[in-house]
């Protein structure tokens, strides 16, 4: 099995970072959309139609690349067996952190899109900041951590 896995490891890298920007342009984007909803009145056609595109943005781009993300990152890990280097834990308790994020964010949509409106403009800005955080801390645990943490 670990055979085939290394065979194929380059391409389970690509399709990894490939979908890692999916992932991450992904939730670069949902904040901005919840900040054009606000502007919407509850029950409006104009609600409605950010609603719709929150809800296609999550079914088509953020849930498939969260999921390949995480099950190509896995593959590679067993495929190399690095699960007892502490560079991977740390990079794993922030994904961990990141998938939470995703989750905490995804909900506050759904409720937008009941007509709720439970985050303000500025918490969305600021929250909005979190992925690109995130995803500096896992690049520099990836290339720099694991260079003291193997
Ligand atoms: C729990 C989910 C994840 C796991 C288990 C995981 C694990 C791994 C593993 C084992 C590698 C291969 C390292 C190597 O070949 O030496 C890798 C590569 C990589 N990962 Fe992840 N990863 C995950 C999520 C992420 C996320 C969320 C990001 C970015 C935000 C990311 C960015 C990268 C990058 C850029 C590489 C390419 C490294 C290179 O070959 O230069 N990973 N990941």
């Amino acid at each position: 099995m670990r055979d085939v896995l290394m065979t194929i490891y380059p391409w389970l890298t690509a399709g990894h970072v490939i979908f890692m920007v999916f992932w991450l342009a992904g939730l670069f984007m949902l904040p901005r959309q919840c900040i054009y909803i606000l502007d919407a009145a509850p029950g409006s056609e104009e609600e409605a139609k950010w609603s719709h595109r929150m809800g296609l943005l999550r079914k088509i781009i953020l849930s498939p690349s969260m999921i390949v993300v995480w099950v190509l990152g896995l593959t590679q890990a067993v495929a190399m067996d690095m699960f007892s280097q502490g560079w991977l834990h740390i990079k794993i308790t922030l994904v961990v952190i990141l998938t939470a994020y995703h989750g905490w964010l995804v909900g506050q949509t759904k409720r937008m899109a009941r007509g709720e409106r439970p985050l303000d403009e500025k918490t969305l800005r600021l929250v909005g900041e979190i992925p690109g955080i995130l995803l500096i801390l896992i690049i520099v645990t990836l290339y720099v951590g694991r260079l003291y943490l193997v």
